[in-house]
């Protein structure tokens, strides 16, 4: 919680202010009972017409300031919360912005999503009632308390039997809930995952008839959070018909008390009045305090939330003295790299050593899970190896800045994202200045030319939110696309050929020969004939390399690549 209080800094000037109005506010009402006891004491019991009137408008302007004020006050209130969480939201962001992938396995996307919405909802909550109350319950409670007792300390004694009793009621409460707001949030983060999952994966849950299992799995958390929530509300529902009952018992002990000693003539009726007010007050006090002290262990497990997210350091940072930019030839050296994941057992990369050159292609094979997009990731720093190193003409990556690594880099994902909006939006992602003529060119190179224009608009098609209205092999070759109007010194295609038929994948591997004859290429592949032609490649196996070289050499002298080309080529081609 002390993080988001500390937000509170940028608001001071609202803050005081609110604590200044609150603090007048509240002085106000407590003076209405005297008021109240002086009509009665003066005005009814002696019937002065004229004292009643001209109290009565005081009470009147009183309580219209005091109205006024509330107004403000609230205003004011809910601009801090607000502003509060908005802040608060947008710091978030760009700290999640900055994660690494290391801290997006970390957190879930689905809790990161809750931190930043319910999570900093509560906060706001709980910060716009605290800015009220913090101030107004302990001077109702304290000067109220002063007050009554000024009026007629012999009833006093009233307090001391109904305050520790209301406290008792609050306490009891209290130690019951507390746990289970946590325990809320926690299943408000599953809720949403189990949703996210629901949603993204409806294709598959259709085919597979797996609705109801899916159902089920939301469900079970749906009926945990509903069964907490209603143990809450159960809770919390009795807590109002008990206070108005020991408020209510108040009364009876004040008028019963009180009664007494008017009859005796030791108390005029409107001080019993006043007393009455002030004990109300005083009693109601303790209420709101309760609230915040309800509230509050809600708002501080998602403030403890928020605050895990804020203080994260990532991993992966740029230098302090990074290297200064330039654009080189695009050499990438591996030299002894070897990697495993954050919270892994084992490496999956033992020892690489390559060296990709520039005007060149090397490709990598391997078997599902050899490790060949681990190897590919490390070159943008979606990790950071754990041994040797990876240098770009002869500068290793981790002494750059990690926006002029990424400068140099197009990188195609093995699952092609594109993002909602335009296809030209798309295509220029990475470089927005890009001209149409660029964009044709590079949807020419990636083959995506022709189904481009057969689109309604053109490079004006709208994307679905998801890509959900453009093919597979359409998705990969818009990719591509963006990637080569980013005319950068190294592209990366992990797998992105894998949902191509034949005929597009040569014509693309054959235009990418052309047309990026100067750059650094590298491209892990399924497939050996999109490979075979490739100036290098890199046979993976179990994260260590089993051969380096052509096809041709690599046919005659590595086991491991002659048995994943037989399995895929004709007699007469292995030959
Ligand atoms: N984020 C991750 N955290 C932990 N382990 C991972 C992670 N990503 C991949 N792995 C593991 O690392 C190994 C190599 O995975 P990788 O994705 O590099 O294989 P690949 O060669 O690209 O396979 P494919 O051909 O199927 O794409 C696998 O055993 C995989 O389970
Ligand atoms: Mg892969």
């Amino acid at each position: 919680m002390k993080k988001v209080f500390s937000y509170l800094r940028f608001y001071w000037m609202q803050v005081i202010a609110i604590v200044v109005l609150v603090f007048t506010q509240t002085m106000l009402e407590l003076e209405l009972p005297d008021y109240m006891s002086d009509i009665i004491n003066t005005g009814i019991v002696k019937q002065d017409i004229d004292f009643i009137y001209t109290k009565g408008f005081q009470m009147l302007a009183i309580a219209l300031t005091v109205a006024t004020i509330s107004v403000i006050t609230s205003f004011l209130s809910a601009r801090v919360g607000s502003g509060l969480s908005n802040k608060i939201r947008k710091d978030l962001y760009l700290k999640i912005e900055n994660f690494s992938l290391i801290e997006f396995d970390k957190y879930s996307t689905a809790s990161l999503i809750t931190r930043n919405t319910n999570d900093v909802q509560q906060v706001q909550m709980m910060i716009t009632m605290m800015l009220r109350m913090v101030v107004s319950a302990p001077l109702y409670a304290i000067i109220g308390f002063q007050k009554a007792n000024a009026l007629n300390s012999s009833m006093s004694w009233i307090f001391a039997v109904v305050i520790p009793l209301l406290v008792f009621m609050i306490a009891s409460i209290f130690t019951f809930v507390t746990p289970r707001f946590e325990r809320v949030q926690k299943l408000t983060d599953k809720l949403n995952l189990t949703a996210r999952e629901n949603l993204t994966g409806i294709r598959v849950i259709r085919a597979f008839n797996a609705q109801d299992t899916q159902a089920d799995k939301f469900n079970g958390v749906n009926i945990e959070v509903r069964d907490n929530n209603t143990i809450l509300q159960r809770i919390m529902s009795f807590m109002m018909p008990g206070i108005m009952l020991i408020m209510s018992f108040t009364t009876i002990l004040i008028v019963w008390v009180g009664a007494e000693k008017i009859n005796t003539g030791s108390l005029l009726i409107g001080d019993m009045m006043a007393f009455l007010q002030y004990a109300t007050q005083m009693l109601f006090s303790f209420v709101m305090m309760s609230m915040v002290f309800i509230m509050y262990p809600r708002a501080a497990v998602s403030g403890k939330r928020i605050a895990e997210v804020l203080n994260t350091k990532p991993q992966i940072i740029d230098p302090d003295q990074p290297v200064q930019a330039v654009r080189g030839i695009g050499e990438v050296k591996f030299e002894n790299v070897c990697f495993r994941y954050p919270e892994a057992d084992e490496d999956v990369l033992h020892d690489i050593t390559f060296t990709a050159r520039p005007g060149k292609t090397t490709a990598f094979i391997g078997s599902t899970g050899s490790g060949k997009s681990t190897l590919v990731n490390l070159i943008p720093r979606f990790y950071d190896v754990c041994d040797g190193s990876i240098k770009i003409d002869g500068v290793d990556i981790r002494a750059m800045k990690q926006s002029d690594l990424h400068d140099k880099i197009g990188y195609i994902p093995q699952k092609g994202v594109l993002f909602s909006g335009t296809i030209a939006s798309n295509l220029t992602y990475g470089r927005p200045e890009a001209s149409q003529e660029e964009l044709e060119d590079a949807a020419s190179i990636a083959q995506a030319k022709d189904f481009i224009l057969e689109k309604e608009g053109g490079y004006d098609y709208l994307i679905a939110q998801g890509a959900t209205n453009v093919s597979g092999g359409q998705k990969q070759r818009l990719s591509i696309a963006r990637a080569l109007v980013k005319k950068p010194e190294i592209y990366i295609f992990d797998d992105s050929f894998s949902a191509l038929d034949f005929k597009t994948d040569s014509a693309l591997r054959k235009a990418i020969h052309e047309k990026l004859s100067d750059a650094t290429v590298l491209i892990v592949g399924q497939r050996v004939s999109t490979i075979m032609s490739a100036d290098q490649i890199v046979v993976l196996e179990n994260g260590s390399i089993a051969g380096i070289g052509t096809h041709r050499d690599l046919l005659k002298n590595c086991p491991v690549y002659y048995e994943i080309a037989a399995s895929q080529l004709t007699k007469e081609e292995l030959a």
